[in-house]
């Protein structure tokens, strides 16, 4: 799987760790900044991350700013993604079950670097169980 990753300030620190998380489990990643804490705008590198989506560079997105939430309000703008700001492991999971998330936002300020990697490891492995579920998001759409 290969997966898209972005962050702003706020997310960078956050972001570089999960990127390295990910990498050492041989997943295949793609950073899209930011680079540094200099302060930036986080819409920019959620559309970084949708458009490697609807593109289909990759798989899935992960987007982190401080809270999570202005990344997943940006993200959701973007048709075909389905973008979740979780801060626990069983919404990260049933995101993936029921709602078929394709971005998962996260925020630096909300949450422990080990926390972040359960998330973000049970929302990698969770699989998108469909039936009544793809009917809802058809609706959606
Ligand atoms: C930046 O200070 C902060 O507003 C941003 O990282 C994010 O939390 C927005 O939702």
């Amino acid at each position: 799987m290969k997966i898209a990753i972005a962050s702003d300030h706020g997310g960078f620190v956050l972001k570089n760790e999960i990127y390295n998380y990910l990498k050492e489990k041989k997943y295949e990643v793609i950073d899209f900044g930011t680079n540094s804490k200099d302060s930036c705008d986080y819409p920019i590198y959620a559309k970084k991350v949708c458009n490697s989506i609807l593109n289909n560079e990759v798989q899935k997105g992960i987007l982190i700013c401080g809270t999570g939430l202005g990344m997943q309000i940006a993200a959701n703008k973007f048709k075909g993604i389905r973008a979740v700001c979780v801060s626990n492991c069983y919404s990260a999971k049933m995101s993936r079950k029921h709602n078929d998330a394709n971005v998962l936002a996260l925020g630096a300020r909300v949450l422990g670097a080990d926390l972040a990697k359960e998330i973000v490891d049970v929302w990698l492995k969770s699989e998108f169980e469909g039936g009544r579920h793809q009917i809802r998001l058809n609706m959606i759409e």
